[in-house]
C-alpha cells in the first residue's frame, strides 16, 4: 500500500510500505482524511525532537472500518475518528488518571508511524463514531486540544475567557469556551483568524497589532480583566500578558509550547492568587464533548479547513507550507 514517508528533514515521498498486521485488540481501518497541524510541519522541517526518520506522519484522522472480526461492535463501513495517543499506564500522570500528560506518551505520526497511508490498525478502545461527515470527524482531534484547555480552566457560562492566538489550537479553545456558554474574546495579529474565531463563537476580537490589548480588555470587562486567559501561541510576550491581563483570583491556562525561556514578574501569581495551569493533548471526555459540539453544528467547518489536497500532492503541499506557513490554516489530505 502507499504511504507518505518523511525520509529526512525536508524530504517527503510517496512510497510503498507493508500493510499493517491487525492485533487482537485492534480494528483495521481504511484512512479517508488526515489533517495536518503545526507539529507535522515541525516534523517535516526536522524541528520536532520527538520524531526520528523515516516516519509516516498523521494523527488527525477520519477513517472507515474495513475489518473488525474481533470487535463486531465496530460494523464494517462505520466512519470513525481516532484518539492518537498511547499512554504507558504506570507513570505518575497515568496513575492519576491523566494519561494525556503521560511521561512516555506516544502519538501516532510522532513517536510511531501515523495515518498518512491507506490502512491502519488501531485499538478498538481508541475509536469514536459520530453523526458527522468525514471532514468533520477529521477535525475532532485538533479541536480536542483546545477543549482540554477549557476543561483545565474550569470554564463556565459565568466566565469571560480571553484567548491569545486563534490558530488551529486557539480556535478549539474559542469553540470550547463558547460551547460552555462563556463570553469569549479572541486575540490575534491576523484579522482573518479573528473572523473565523467569531464564527466559532467569539463575541469579541482584538487585533493586537492594531489595538492596545490591555485597554480593550479593560473596556470589555469593566476594568476587571478576563476570568480565564488561555495562551495558545507560545511566545514570551503572550506568556507574560496572560498573567498581567487575567482578573484577580483568575485562571491562566498555557497550551503554547514556548520555544525560548520566558522571564516573569512573579508578583501577580501571588498578589492575584492565580491558578496557573498547563494543558497538554486531550482525554476521551474531550473527544466526546467536541463530537457533541460538531453534531450541534456549532463550528464553522468550511472556514476552518482552508486546503483540501489529494494524497499524492502531500509532498508538494508540505514543501509549500514550509516555505510560506502564513498562507495556510488547516490542510486536510483526501487519502481515499
Ligand atoms: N499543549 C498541547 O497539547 C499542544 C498541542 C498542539 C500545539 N500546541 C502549541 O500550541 C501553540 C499554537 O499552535 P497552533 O497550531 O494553533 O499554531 P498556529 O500558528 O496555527 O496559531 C498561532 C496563532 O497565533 C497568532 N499569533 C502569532 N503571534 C501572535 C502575537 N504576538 N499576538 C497574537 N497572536 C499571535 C497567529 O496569527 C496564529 O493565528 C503552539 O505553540 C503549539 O506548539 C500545544
Ligand atoms: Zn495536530
Ligand atoms: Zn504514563
Amino acid at each position: 500500500m502507499k504511504a507518505i514517508v518523511l525520509e529526512a528533514p525536508g524530504r517527503a515521498v510517496v512510497k510503498e510500505v507493508a500493510e499493517p498486521r491487525v492485533g487482537k485488540d485492534e480494528v483495521l481501518l481504511q484512512v479517508r482524511r488526515v489533517g495536518l497541524c503545526g507539529s507535522d510541519l515541525n516534523s517535516y522541517r526536522g524541528r520536532n525532537p520527538l520524531v526520528s526518520y523515516p516516519r509516516i506522519p498523521g494523527h488527525e484522522i477520519s477513517a472507515t472500518v474495513v475489518d473488525s472480526e474481533m470487535h463486531r461492535e465496530w460494523e464494517v463501513g462505520t466512519a470513525v475518528t481516532v484518539l492518537p495517543y498511547a499512554a504507558c499506564g504506570h507513570c505518575a500522570a497515568c496513575k492519576r488518571g491523566r494519561p494525556n500528560a503521560c511521561r512516555d506518551n506516544q502519538t501516532l505520526g510522532v513517536q510511531r508511524d501515523g495515518a498518512l497511508t491507506e490502512l491502519i490498525a488501531v485499538p478498538a478502545t481508541k475509536l469514536y463514531r459520530a453523526n458527522l461527515t468525514l471532514k468533520e470527524l477529521c477535525l475532532v482531534e485538533p479541536l480536542t486540544v483546545g477543549f482540554h484547555a477549557v476543561g483545565r480552566g474550569r470554564v463556565t457560562a459565568d466566565d469571560t475567557v480571553a484567548v491569545f492566538g486563534c490558530g488551529g489550537v486557539g480556535l478549539g479553545v474559542v469553540a470550547g469556551a463558547a460551547f460552555r456558554g462563556a463570553r469569549v474574546i479572541g486575540i490575534d495579529v491576523d484579522d482573518a483568524k479573528l473572523e473565523t474565531a467569531r464564527k466559532a463563537g467569539a463575541a469579541e476580537g482584538i487585533n493586537s497589532k492594531t489595538s492596545d490589548v490591555h485597554e480593550r480588555l479593560m473596556e470589555l470587562t469593566d476594568g476587571r480583566g478576563p476570568d480565564v486567559v488561555v495562551e495558545a501561541i507560545g511566545l514570551p510576550a503572550t506568556y507574560r500578558a496572560a498573567v498581567e491581563e487575567v482578573a484577580y483570583a483568575g485562571r491562566v491556562v498555557y497550551i503554547g509550547w514556548a520555544k525560548e525561556e520566558v522571564a516573569y514578574e512573579t508578583r501577580p501569581f501571588v498578589h492575584k492568587e492565580l491558578d496557573i495551569l498547563g494543558s497538554r493533548n486531550a482525554v476521551p471526555e474531550d473527544f466526546r464533548e467536541v463530537i457533541q459540539m460538531l453534531e450541534a453544528k456549532r463550528f464553522p467547518v468550511e472556514a476552518a479547513v482552508t486546503h483540501m489536497v489529494a494524497f499524492d500532492e502531500t509532498p508538494a503541499i508540505l514543501d509549500a507550507w514550509s516555505r510560506e506557513p502564513a498562507q495556510f490554516t488547516k490542510i486536510m489530505i483526501e487519502v481515499s
